[in-house]
Order: C-alpha cells, then structure tokens, then sequence
C-alpha cells in the first residue's frame, strides 16, 4: 500500500485522500494485487533474475499489458530489478534523484521491494510517494517528479513503453523541498 509524505509532516495512506492530491498533476495510482502463486514468489524472492527469469515474471502479468496496450497504446515492456549489490547502482540512482520530466508517461508496476517517487505540486508544494508490491503508478509525460530508492535499495518493477526515448529524464533544475533533500 503507498504512502504519500507531505512536507508539513502529514502522512496519507488511502488511495482516494491520495489520489485527491495526485489526480491535480495526472499521477494516476491504483491497487493491483500481485498473484500470490508460490513460482512467482520464489521467483520474486531472489535478488537477481537472468533474462528468462524475468520474462517468466512479465509472463505473470500478461493480462496487465494487454490492457495497457488496448488502453494506452504501450508497445514494450520490461523487468527492472535492483538490488544493493548490483553494479553502478548509486550511479543509476542519482540519474533519476533529480526533478526531472519526460515526453512519455512513466509507468510503473512494483512487483517487489519499494521506492519514492516525488512529485512537485500545481501549487509547487511537494510530496513523496512510497510505492511497494502491488501500486501501479502512471506518471503523465511532462508531470515534474524525481524517483530514489528506499534505504533497503531493492525493487522489482515492469515498466511499460510507447517508446524507449520518451524515457530520458529532462531535468528542470528545480531544488527538493529540504523535507526531502
Ligand atoms: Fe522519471
């Protein structure tokens, strides 16, 4: 279940009080439970996948994509998987650390693990979003916003593409909130 962090210290954890302050900035959030079979949980318990690993995971959520595709028009998608001890991992993080935008939405599925997606307001407040196994996250093209791992630095998410350029992050220069520095 998300969390949303708020810089005046209020923390909300339903999805409508949430999605009343996302929805504002297009960030599109829901519950999708991830099957709780025991192959994708051995699977999903590992800390590395090798290729056919994670096709057989995406495999799981074929369903998802369809959908995806017959509504949005995604094209591709791919397994993420970052652990603590993956090569180039602080490199990678401070990539997207940064308010940053896109020109395709981000979308995201956490199948495992956690992290923070930050998001800067219609009002320029800012808050934080903790997502874990089973948030959908849609993050409109142009919406501002920055991504960081938890301090547990582990997550599995599919990540859903119209294209893979559309991915770049665009940086707006903006500074975080100190809340959140
Ligand atoms: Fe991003």
């Amino acid at each position: 279940m998300a969390i949303l962090f708020c810089t005046d210290k209020r923390q909300i954890t339903t999805l409508p009080e949430i999605a009343k302050i996302l929805t504002p900035i297009g960030v599109k959030l829901d519950a999708w439970p991830v099957p709780e079979t025991q192959p994708l949980k051995d699977l999903l318990g590992k800390p590395r996948l090798t290729p056919s690993e994670q096709e057989e995971v995406l495999s799981s959520f074929l369903p998802r994509f369809d959908d995806l595709k017959k509504t949005l028009g995604y094209q591709t998608q791919d397994l993420i998987v970052l652990d603590p001890d993956l090569p180039g991992l602080s490199a990678l993080e401070e990539k997207f650390r940064s308010c940053h935008t896109h020109d395709d939405d981000e979308i995201r599925y956490i199948v495992e693990g956690e992290g923070i997606f930050g998001f800067v307001l219609a009002d320029g407040d800012q808050v934080e979003l903790l997502v874990e196994s089973g948030d959908y996250i849609n993050v409109p093209r142009g919406a501002e916003h920055w991504f960081r791992l938890t301090p547990s630095r582990r997550i599995k998410a599919v990540r859903y593409f119209t294209s893979r350029e559309g991915w770049v992050p665009l940086y707006t220069g903006r500074p975080l909130s100190s809340a959140f520095a």
